[in-house]
């Protein structure tokens, strides 16, 4: 038996009888997953699980149209780190420290245990903690997002629409540590914060001061915000810039039009910037899971060019969690919302390698 949050039923708010925590649910068993025999998969104990916006939108059902998963009984959360108690990968033994995020539709780090497969996973450098660790998951999306999506960016001028969210902070940081661009600007309320992971320039979109009022002259302008970023790019932006967003549709339920919607204005916007009437608009869309990014952005933390931000840190009680899910959707949060479902001495409690 372990402890573990479930979700009973869509909708909002969390705790009008959408979410329930369990002390009494059946511990996940690699025996079930079909993933354990063909590639090699770890039962984990879940010592940190992080918040990240997906969680707020799959318990209000907006994406029930595109994945397939069982309400009530479906958990909660994709992101988290912890120690591996049983095995099938030739990857990894029993009482590694392991970071990682549930891959496809699977949600449920909300809980004691959960399953991975080997290509979720990365081990945990031992100097780092598990709370910090959990925060890197998002790391690795927004370093390939930078990676595979920027044309160019070295000695370029970069500006971060978002600059404290999740994925700007980390950005920011890598723009200026790792991927060489000579000026970086974000929008974003918390100024210093901004200026202390690598900005030159903040602009306090809360107290009106708008980027493109100051200085429209980017290279690159990175999108970690949606709303009307994209609207605010292609007025003020100049041809040569691209745009790439991480946040294509708008927040609310997505459905397969959505998704159509969104690939023919892609399309529109490609066309309209081949024939010279704005910048270069792209979409960022990772959802396989590169146990590669993962190991190399744990790598950063080491070589001190990245720093996992960190929001705050919650004892696991529904109380809790449904503060956080309020948090995430209300953008309250400046990096990662971190959940302690074990503490790290109980994590390795028990583990017999
Ligand atoms: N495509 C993908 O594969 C992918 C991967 C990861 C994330 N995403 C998406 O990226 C978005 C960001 O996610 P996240 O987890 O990084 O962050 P988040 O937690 O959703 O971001 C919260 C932050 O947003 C900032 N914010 C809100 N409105 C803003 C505005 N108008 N201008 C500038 N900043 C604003 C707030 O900043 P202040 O504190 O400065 O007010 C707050 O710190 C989400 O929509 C997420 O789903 C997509």
């Amino acid at each position: 038996m372990m402890r573990g949050i479930i979700r009973k039923k869509y909708g909002w708010p969390p705790e009008d009888g959408v979410l329930e925590f369990r002390t009494d649910l059946d511990r996940p068993k690699l025996e079930n997953f079909q993933e354990a025999r063909e590639q090699g998969m770890c039962l984990i104990k879940v010592v940190s699980t992080a918040m990240s916006p997906v969680d707020y939108r799959l318990v209000e059902g907006w994406l029930k149209s595109v994945i397939t998963e069982t309400i009530p009984g479906a958990g909660l959360g994709k992101e988290f780190s912890g120690v591996v108690v049983e095995t099938s990968s030739d990857q990894f033994e029993i009482g590694d420290e392991v970071f990682g995020e549930l891959e496809g539709d699977i949600s449920g780090t909300f809980q004691e245990f959960c399953c991975a497969t080997e290509q979720s996973l990365a081990p945990k450098p031992a100097q780092m903690s598990h709370n910090d660790a959990a925060a890197l998951p998002v790391a690795a999306i927004a370093f390939r997002a930078v990676r595979d999506y920027a044309h160019c960016i070295e000695n370029k001028r970069v500006l971060i629409l978002g600059g404290s969210a999740a994925t700007g902070s980390v950005i920011i940081q890598l723009c200026r540590h790792h991927f060489g661009a000579n000026y970086i600007a974000a929008t974003s309320s918390n100024i210093d914060h901004c200026h202390t992971l690598g900005c030159d320039t903040v602009y306090n979109y809360k107290a009106g001061t708008m980027w493109y009022n100051e200085d429209t002259d980017f290279d690159l302008i990175i999108d970690c915000v949606g709303m009307d970023s994209w609207d605010q790019a292609r007025n003020y932006a100049p041809l040569k810039t691209q745009f790439i967003t991480l946040v294509p549709a708008s927040d609310g339920p997505f459905y397969l039009t959505t998704a159509l919607s969104m690939m023919t204005s892609l399309a529109a916007r490609s066309a309209v910037h081949m024939l010279g009437g704005h910048c270069a608009y792209s979409v960022i869309l990772l959802s396989d899971p590169d146990p590669a990014a993962l190991v190399q952005v744990a790598q950063f933390v080491l070589d001190g060019k990245l720093k996992p931000i960190i929001d705050s840190i919650y004892d696991f009680t529904l109380d809790n969690v449904a503060d956080m899910l309020k948090r995430q959707k209300a953008k309250l949060v400046k990096g990662r919302q971190i959940c302690t479902i074990h503490t790290e001495a109980q994590g390795l409690e028990g583990v017999v390698r």
